[in-house]
Formats: C-alpha cells, sequence, structure tokens
C-alpha cells in the first residue's frame, strides 16, 4: 500500500517529533510504501510553484491513504499547514481527497489537543474522506513501551480499514454559508466616549467591500475619540514560526530585529485597554494569517501578554456552527487573564440589529474596562493554566527557563503543590474529625461548606 504523509511539522521530516512516529510505523511495516511530504516546511514553495503543489496532489490521488501528521500549535495546526488546507479548497481539489481513507496524529503536550484533533476531523469530513481515527500523542510517547505499542496497535488498524474497505461515520456537517450583504446603517447614535482608554483593532479586512470590512469601519465610527485600526496585512511578518524555541531562553524571538512582529505585539497590542480581533472564518478557523500572528506571538511561551484587557470580537461567517474556533478563542481570552466582552458576527439579524450590536460591543468594552470588570475564569483557562504550571515545572523547564522564571516570580508556583492557606488549615482541622466514624455520621456536609458564606452574607462591612 502507498501512504501520503503529510507533515505539518515546520521543522521537516528530519527534525520534526511527529515524524519519528510514522518513521516506527514504517520501521514495523516496511512492506508498504511512505511518501513523506514536507508540507508546512515548504508551504512557500507549494503555494507559489504550481508544479510542486500539482506533485502533492498527484501523490495524495495515487496513495491508498493519506495520514495528517503535525505537531499542535497554540491549539491548532501552524499556520502553514493551515495555508495549505485553505490551498486545496482555493485550487477546487477537494475532489482528490473525496473516499480516501485517513488518519490524523498529533503530537503536543495534550494542550488544547483536541481541538486541533476537532478541527483535522471537520476538514476530512469536508473533503468527504472516509476518516478512521485520530491518534493525540503526547510528545513522548514513543520513548514509553506500552504507549509505543498503542501507537503500533492505531497504525495497524488504519492498516486493516483499508484492506478491510471498513466504513467510517462522518461527525461534522457542512457549514451553511447565509447569503447576507451588510449595510451599515447612517450613525445617529451619540458617539461612546472612550474615557482615555487605548482601543486597538485588528482586523483581517479594512475595506468597505466585505462584511467584516464594513462592520469593521461601523465599529470604529462608534467612538468621538480616535481609536487604532490595524489591518494584519500591514503588520511586517518576514515569517511564520519555525519551531525553533530560540524563545524559551528569554522570550526573545529569532525575528525580533528582523520584522516589526515583537515591537507590534509589545507596543501596540500589549499597550492597548481593549482589543477588537475581527476576521472572516476560513475553513473551520480562522484565516492563516491570524494563525500566524497567534503562533508568532508564541515568542511569549506560556505566559500571558493580555493581562486585565478587554477583548472583543467581529466575526464574519458561521462561528455559531463552528463550536470548536469558539472554544478556543473563549479558551486564549481566559488563559491570558483578559476577559471577553462580546462577539459579534454576521450571521443573525438585519444589518441594523448588527449596526446596535457593534454599538453595544463598544460600550460595554468601555465600561468593562473603567470597571476593570474581568470575569472568573471557567475550566478552559483553569485547565490551561495548571497544564503550563505542571509542564513548565517538570519536564519542560529546561526549554522554557524564562517562562519557569516568571512563573517563580508571579505566584504561578504559589498554589503549587498546594500553598493555599485556607484549605491547608482547613485540611489540618477536618481531616483527623472525619476519620472518627461517629463524627462522619453526624457532620453535615452541605452546612459546613455554607459556614464560611454566612460570614461574608452576615457581615455588614463586608
Ligand atoms: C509555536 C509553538 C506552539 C505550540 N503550541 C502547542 C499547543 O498549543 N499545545 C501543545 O500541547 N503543544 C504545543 N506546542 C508543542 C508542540 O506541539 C510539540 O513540541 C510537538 O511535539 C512538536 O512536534 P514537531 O517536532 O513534529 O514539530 C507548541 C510548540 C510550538 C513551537
Amino acid at each position: 500500500m502507498k501512504f501520503a504523509i503529510l507533515n505539518g511539522s515546520p521543522k521537516g521530516t528530519a527534525e520534526s517529533v511527529s515524524m519519528q512516529y510514522i518513521l516506527y510505523i514504517k520501521k514495523k511495516h516496511p512492506e508498504h510504501e511512505y511518501v513523506f511530504l514536507d508540507i508546512a516546511q515548504r508551504i512557500k514553495v507549494i503555494e507559489k510553484n504550481g508544479e510542486k503543489f500539482n506533485d502533492i496532489i498527484e501523490t495524495i490521488k495515487e496513495s491508498d491513504g493519506v495520514i495528517w501528521v503535525f505537531p499542535v500549535y497554540v491549539m491548532l495546526v501552524c499556520s502553514q499547514y493551515k495555508r495549505f488546507i485553505e490551498l486545496i479548497f482555493e485550487r477546487n481539489k477537494e475532489h482528490v481527497f473525496k473516499d480516501k481513507y485517513t488518519a490524523v496524529l498529533s503530537t503536543s503536550i495534550h494542550f488544547y489537543d483536541h481541538t486541533a484533533q476537532n478541527y483535522l476531523h471537520a476538514i476530512c469530513d469536508d473533503l468527504g474522506m472516509k476518516y478512521v481515527g485520530y491518534f493525540p500523542a503526547d510528545s513522548w510517547d514513543l520513548l514509553y513501551p506500552k504507549r509505543r505499542a498503542r501507537w503500533l496497535l492505531f497504525g495497524e488498524q488504519f492498516i486493516k480499514a483499508i484492506e478491510t474497505k471498513q466504513p467510517t461515520t462522518q461527525h461534522y456537517q457542512k457549514a451553511q454559508i447565509r447569503e447576507f450583504n451588510y449595510e451599515p446603517g447612517d450613525f445617529n447614535q451619540e458617539k461612546i466616549d472612550t474615557q482615555g482608554k487605548k482601543i486597538l483593532i485588528v482586523s483581517e479586512d479594512t475595506s468597505d467591500s466585505t462584511n467584516l470590512g464594513k462592520m469593521v469601519n461601523q465599529f470604529v465610527k462608534s467612538f468621538s475619540n480616535n481609536i487604532e485600526l490595524v489591518n494584519i496585512y500591514d503588520i511586517d511578518i518576514k515569517g511564520p514560526c519555525i519551531g525553533c524555541i530560540h524563545c524559551g531562553y528569554n522570550h526573545e524571538c529569532i525575528y525580533k530585529d528582523k520584522d516589526g512582529f515583537t515591537d507590534f505585539w509589545t507596543n501596540r497590542v500589549m499597550k492597548a485597554d481593549i482589543l477588537i480581533f475581527a476576521s472572516i472564518i476560513k475553513d473551520r478557523y480562522l484565516s492563516s494569517r491570524w494563525k500566524l500572528i497567534y503562533d508568532r506571538a508564541f515568542f511569549n511561551n506560556h505566559t500571558p501578554t493580555l493581562i486585565g484587557k478587554q477583548l472583543g470580537y467581529i466575526i464574519s461567517g458561521p462561528l455559531s456552527q463552528n463550536h470548536n474556533i469558539k472554544e478556543m478563542l473563549m479558551a486564549h481570552i481566559e488563559y491570558q487573564d483578559s476577559n471577553f466582552v462580546d462577539g459579534v458576527t454576521d450571521e443573525f439579524g438585519d444589518s441594523s440589529h448588527i449596526d446596535s450590536l457593534l454599538y453595544n460591543l463598544g460600550k460595554q468594552a468601555v465600561n468593562f474596562s473603567v470597571t476593570d470588570y474581568i470575569k472568573p475564569i471557567s475550566f478552559l483557562g483553569e485547565a490551561a493554566m495548571k497544564s503550563f504550571r505542571d509542564d513548565v515545572y517538570g519536564r519542560d523547564r529546561f526549554v522554557f527557563l524564562a517562562d519557569h522564571e516568571y512563573y517563580e516570580s508571579h505566584g504561578v508556583y504559589d498554589t503549587f503543590p498546594q500553598n493555599d492557606e485556607r484549605a491547608k488549615k482547613m485540611n489540618a482541622k477536618l481531616i483527623p474529625l472525619l476519620k472518627i466514624d461517629k463524627v462522619r455520621k453526624k457532620i453535615n456536609m452541605k452546612q459546613e461548606f455554607l459556614k464560611p458564606f454566612k460570614k461574608v452574607l452576615e457581615d455588614p462591612r463586608k
């Protein structure tokens, strides 16, 4: 059998951890042919040179199975791989993928690997592929005999699925895109005073020819003072993240002096009080250009850079049909310690309704910013920081030295393993008591939980 291996690591086959997993399957099953295609690393030439792109398409056409292999980058695939996926649709090559058996392997530290896997699953369904399954490996799984055996079994099941023409289920409906032309109305409301708050809109489009551009421009009109608007194509970005991890030592990107991204992020994004990110939906995520921004912002590694900011979204496209995107956007806000204001899309209602939502977004953002309102985080942010904390404290400390220093100096390790004084006192008092049967029978745990709340509710000073 012939397998097309679509490598989504910017490091290429030679240096990619993910590809070691494929090399292992190859070692165990040398009877098959494996064609390694370094998609992410060579995206520039693949996009520019039609022949190179067509060669890849030809290899896929001739293959019995397609394996998507990638490192998780900021909850998804890297921007380069995302661009390749966009090219498949832009160049109408979906038919080549139709009915091909496929499996998906990611390697990562399990930080939002499920959203990356969901993304690729939806893409496979959109392409009409026979999706056999996914394998969300931890980067180091191959080094452990039991985990290695699990991976081999997965590979063999995939091979068997093709041999036996196993039926496969589809999980994602095609998104329905509404035909709708947003026409902004005359602005006749009282303009919003920014009250000294800095507002920055970072947008995919700033023209008046698309719904997104028009929504963004209408939003700008809501304010009586100047606010900043940046088109993401105007940011000086020389290249995508290449996964070198030089930033791990001191939070400095290797592109720092070569392009304007570090300056953009540090001096514009990080200095704003209110951020509005505006994008279209392209396939099952935002555009690859937006992904490029998220990836390049990784030079700050696992430290939050948007603490205390108000964040809103203006989106054109079927966001409500892509819950996976919402989850990533919300998680990003939460682990950055910022606050979600609202997301306005062009999916529902008429133009005047959208006008009112945009106005409200501006009003709410300023109100929240002035009152320093930050919602508590949910599981998305809580789990994110705990998983970062464990990894940076442990196995990845030597890689992310700058994170480790930040975590030490900013109290991230204070709650680790457990430095919660209130919890310590409670455990010291209650655990010995709860070992006594008589006490266990007598104690009403529900009432015990409420005791500290009573103090707050009954104390007029609180
Ligand atoms: C820019 C960047 C972003 C990353 N984002 C994530 C992430 O969101 N979740 C995660 O679990 N791992 C993340 N990682 C870790 C990689 O997924 C992991 O190290 C992977 O095994 C690398 O595979 P490769 O050598 O094939 O590129 C990231 C690494 C880099 C360089």
